[in-house]
């Protein structure tokens, strides 16, 4: 029994401990044969059951917490919202060193690059994932999980990461690339930042940082969070879908063009007439990789490395922040 007198905090250190949040995806799947890693449902495995398999380093001490239990094709704004509410909390937390957060594949380069920009974190958010599902003979979750979490730990990592395969990239910078291969990330022309080598880290480049937008720049009222599309420009494109959408109420369009993010000329009246509307306007690539170099072809601003679900989200965080001027879009 202590001393009533003992001054307890003193007596105890407080560790460094790392938070874990599920979220779902195929790291946290299930199928009903162990041979299956196609016909499986992603988010049915507890982030304390992963936590569990993933036999982690008992020095690590980890506070694990299920967020949401999903497939992140589904993912949606108020399960972001709830995410990067949880982030700052825990951020904020002195004697927490590092987060990761488990998640689905299919979304995770625009929730890494929201996360980016509202929280820029001083402390790593490391987001790792499975192409496997947690049921197959040979999972990738669980040395996955265990790279994430080695990342998390490294007392001068920073920015949200991703974590697949042994390579970390920065959230600005990851693309799924793969529909099925267990590195179905890379990092286009930046490449990787570092490598997890038998849970030690190989660093190339320097953390992602940036200036955070501010959690508050997320509206609470779902509904405010502005209606932002992606059209793709392609052969035979028609301009009906552009009008329909401007019709239905959309507020920003984001346009995956060609090569240097060039436009079908079938579509550049629509998305004039939109603009005219008060519905804003960028430009991407649809290629994989490469930047979008200036060129007077282009008539409303790019961004120029996003991808398009990523430059979605930049869009949203623009009119979130009122710098969008209605009529001029
Ligand atoms: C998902 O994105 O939740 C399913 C696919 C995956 O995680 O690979």
């Amino acid at each position: 029994m202590p001393s009533p007198l003992a001054p307890a905090a003193a007596a105890t250190p407080v560790r460094r401990r790392l938070v874990l949040l599920g979220t779902g995806g195929t790291i946290a799947g299930r199928a009903a044969s162990a041979q299956d890693n196609v016909g499986y449902r992603a988010g049915q495995v507890g982030v304390e059951e992963l936590l569990r398999d993933a036999v982690v380093d008992p020095a690590l001490e980890i506070e694990a917490e299920q967020l949401a239990q999903l497939d992140s094709k589904d993912m949606d704004h108020a399960c972001w919202q709830r995410l990067a509410g949880r982030l700052a909390h825990h951020l904020e937390r002195g004697e927490v060193q590092g987060i990761v957060v488990t998640h689905g594949t299919d979304t995770l380069e625009e929730t890494a690059w929201l996360l980016q920009r509202v929280l820029a974190p001083g402390k790593p958010v490391v987001l790792t994932a499975a192409m496997r599902p947690a049921s197959s003979l040979q999972a990738d979750g669980p040395q996955n999980l265990r790279d994430a979490l080695a990342v998390a730990a490294c007392a001068d990592a920073a920015g949200v990461l991703v974590v697949l395969a042994g390579r970390v990239l920065a959230a600005g910078d990851a693309r799924k690339q793969h529909t099925r291969r267990l590195d179905a990330f890379d990092g286009g022309d930046a490449g990787a930042l570092a490598a997890v080598e038998e849970g030690r880290l190989r660093r190339w480049r320097d953390w992602p940082r940036g200036q955070a937008l501010g959690l508050a720049r997320l509206p609470a009222e779902l509904s405010r969070w502005p209606w932002v599309e992606i059209v793709v420009s392609h052969a035979g494109a028609r301009p009906e879908s552009i009008d329909a959408l401007v019709d239905a109420g959309v507020r920003g369009l984001v346009v995956a063009g060609t090569g240097n993010a060039t436009v079908h000329a079938a579509l550049l009246p629509a998305l004039e007439r939109a603009q005219r509307s008060g519905v804003a306007v960028r430009l991407v690539s649809r290629c994989a990789a490469g930047p979008v170099l200036p060129s007077p072809e282009h008539r409303w601003p790019v961004y120029a490395t996003l991808s398009a679900p990523q430059a979605r989200v930049e869009l949203m965080l623009e009119f979130m922040a009122g710098a969008i001027d209605a009529r001029r879009g």
